[in-house]
């Protein structure tokens, strides 16, 4: 879910919906807002829907508050409707709540006030918490407000983001964080509240991001006043200075945030690299891994903790720095990890993967390792994200904001940073020899030039092909080595925005089991460029072509074998194998983002899904 708030001297109605548009990658089932009126009233409109349908019912709001905050939602308790959207208000209508995470003793609290007469009218958790705080309020006279929601913030677990507002203390916003991100903008008579700092960039770079267990009250008055949850103790604030800008956030010119970020990536891999690759002198210079390069070293193991497309970088990360580095890695997705008492020592490497850098199932596993004992790096996108805060070190990825829900850019960003810690380590170890070493470099700095020819070679022919597929309702997707996991992640491109289903494989398993569904209606994707494998590949197309299944290859540049048997062609440059998912997924993502648009699906908000998921 997406929150924001302000109090401050312009209009609180602009300043939510523009933030909750920013948001709305976060979730987009339901939508809404409330606001303190000049009376010091609150007006509430919510629904079911976009942030859009939101607009379309509270005009009557713009220019009535200076204060005010709103929510767009991804449903955990409660389907979504008009009655579960937020904001949710207490019994008395004083108090008001928005909510990011999941209340998990909702229910006991639940009951304890529905003894004392307290009545529901959701089926949410949240509207549990927001009537706890009114709660204690009428427990004693003397209690205020911040304290209230203290108290209150107290008696529950699981994973928060709150801001809460109450009738009685015009002005004020009250706001606290377990486990779900929350930043304070910092401007001039005005203070901004968000899930991430993109609602407020244009407006102010300062910046607090609330820590665990924390909770601030803001108001124009009293500023920022920021305390421990449990012991009330005062938090000196530390305020951060913005990177991000407008544009970075903005379209640009692209019909969809997908389409703009695929068409980034021969900038977002450079970036990645930059400063890190030093080709002339042969060096890679990453400080996250050199000042702890004996750990990486001596460790018994890496293991790569994940989830989604995270975890298909992750699989390639396992061949990378086991063909390079020699050190042994598992790569498991997070939510499993952390749920089967997974052996791990202080002689283990945790290395989370994450673009958001807020993956509740990645974070549970990184500090279960954590504790431990392992030593936990983090590989993230999303700078100051709460992974990135609670690793030992760590790098980013630095693809810049990626907003489009399927991951597109963070992909090959983090197949960047892979492939340069499995050299960087490689070297050291001295498992990679100086001219081999040379020569990956190379190929590596050539990378962001492929990329960017791709993307004009295969533009218009993924569209054409595209249009053959709009009415598919299957695909296999099929690779081996290191395009097996590009192949899982061409397949979860396409089911996650075309709601095509769709099934990645490695090559030589079909023949247990995917060739029973071949048939002249089946599209088969086939990664088969000339470095790695490739004779086996035939061997698997000529498979599928005596069973007359749809072919599309993508091959290298004068490919023949495999080119004769395809039906569609789809040709990339040749690089190392180690690097060809970077320029083989391009051209997918390419034909699932048209597939997808020729059948008139949302492609930046697919139905169900969030861009970054903070329930477990
Ligand atoms: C969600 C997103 C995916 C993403 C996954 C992991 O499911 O829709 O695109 O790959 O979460 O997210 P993370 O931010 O941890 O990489």
């Amino acid at each position: 879910c997406g929150i924001v708030g302000y109090t401050g001297f312009q209009d609180a109605y602009d300043i939510v919906i523009n933030g909750l548009r920013r948001l709305e990658y976060r979730g987009y089932d339901s939508a809404g807002i409330v606001l303190e009126d000049s009376d010091n009233k609150f007006e509430i409109e919510k629904t079911k829907g976009k942030v859009q349908d939101l607009v379309n019912i509270s005009q009557q709001l713009k220019g009535k508050a200076k204060m005010g905050m709103g929510h767009t939602r991804w449903a955990t308790h409660g389907v979504p409707s008009d009655r579960n959207s937020h904001p949710h208000l207490s019994n008395n209508g004083k108090v008001a709540i928005i909510h990011n995470g999941i209340i998990e003793n909702y229910d006991t609290i639940k009951k304890m006030l529905t003894e004392k007469g307290f009545t529901f009218k959701s089926e949410t958790d949240t509207e549990v918490l927001v009537n706890l705080i009114q709660y204690f309020m009428d427990l004693n006279s003397q209690t205020d407000f911040p304290t209230a929601v203290r108290y209150a913030l107290n008696e529950v677990y699981g994973a928060y983001a709150v801001t809460i507002m109450h009738e009685d203390y015009p002005g004020v916003l009250v706001v606290g964080r377990l486990g779900s991100p929350l930043a304070i903008g910092i401007g001039d008579k005005e203070y901004f509240i968000a899930s991430d700092a993109s609602p407020f960039v244009e407006f102010t770079k300062e910046a607090i991001y609330l820590e665990e267990g924390h909770m601030a009250t803001i108001s124009l008055e009293g500023g920022v006043d920021i305390r421990t949850i449990n012991e009330n103790s005062k938090i000196e604030p530390e305020i951060q200075q913005l990177k991000m800008n407008l544009e970075q956030i903005e379209k640009g010119g692209y019909e969809h945030f997908m389409l703009k970020e695929i068409f980034e990536q021969p900038k977002s891999v450079h970036d990645t690299m930059r400063g890190r690759l030093l080709v002339d002198e042969g060096i890679i210079k990453m400080a996250g891994i050199w000042d702890h390069v004996e750990k990486f070293k001596n460790a018994n193991r890496i293991i790569i903790i994940a989830c989604g497309t995270s975890w298909h970088a992750g699989l390639i990360g396992e061949y990378l720095i086991e063909e390079y580095a020699r050190i042994p890695v598992e790569v498991e997705y997070a939510s499993e990890f952390r749920y089967r008492n997974p052996i791990i020592t202080d002689k283990d490497v945790v290395i989370a993967i994450s673009q958001s850098g807020e993956t509740a199932d990645t974070m549970a596993a990184l500090k279960l390792a954590k504790e431990k004992g392992a030593f936990i790096y983090g590989i993230c996108n999303v700078v100051d994200s709460s992974i990135a805060r609670i690793t030992d070190a760590g790098s980013y990825t630095h693809a810049g904001p990626e907003i489009g829900v399927a991951s597109t850019k963070a992909f090959t960003a983090q197949l960047t940073i892979l492939s340069l810690i499995a050299l960087k380590l490689g070297k050291h170890n001295g498992n990679l020899g100086n001219a081999e070493f040379m020569s990956l470099i190379a190929e590596l700095n050539a990378l962001p030039k492929k990329i960017e020819e791709v993307l004009s070679t295969t533009h218009e022919l993924t569209q054409s092909i595209a249009k053959d597929f709009v009415n598919a309702t299957n695909f296999l997707y099929l690779g081996r080595g290191y395009n097996y996991p590009a192949a899982l992640e061409g397949a979860l491109k396409l089911k996650e925005i075309s709601y095509i289903h769709a099934e990645g494989y490695p090559a030589a398993e079909m023949k247990h089991g995917p060739i029973a569904l071949i048939d002249e209606n089946m599209p088969i994707v086939i990664i088969a460029p000339k470095k790695g494998h490739y004779d086996k590949i035939v061997s698997n197309v000529q498979e599928i072509k005596a069973r007359r299944g749809k072919i599309i290859a993508v091959v290298n540049k004068g490919d023949q074998q495999v080119s004769e048997m395809a039906d569609y062609v789809i040709e990339i440059p040749e690089t190392s194998e180690c690097f060809s998912p970077i320029i083989a997924s391009v051209p997918l993502q390419l034909l699932a983002y048209y597939i997808a648009v020729y059948r008139g699906a949302n492609v930046d908000q697919p139905r169900n899904l969030a861009k970054s998921v903070t329930v477990e």
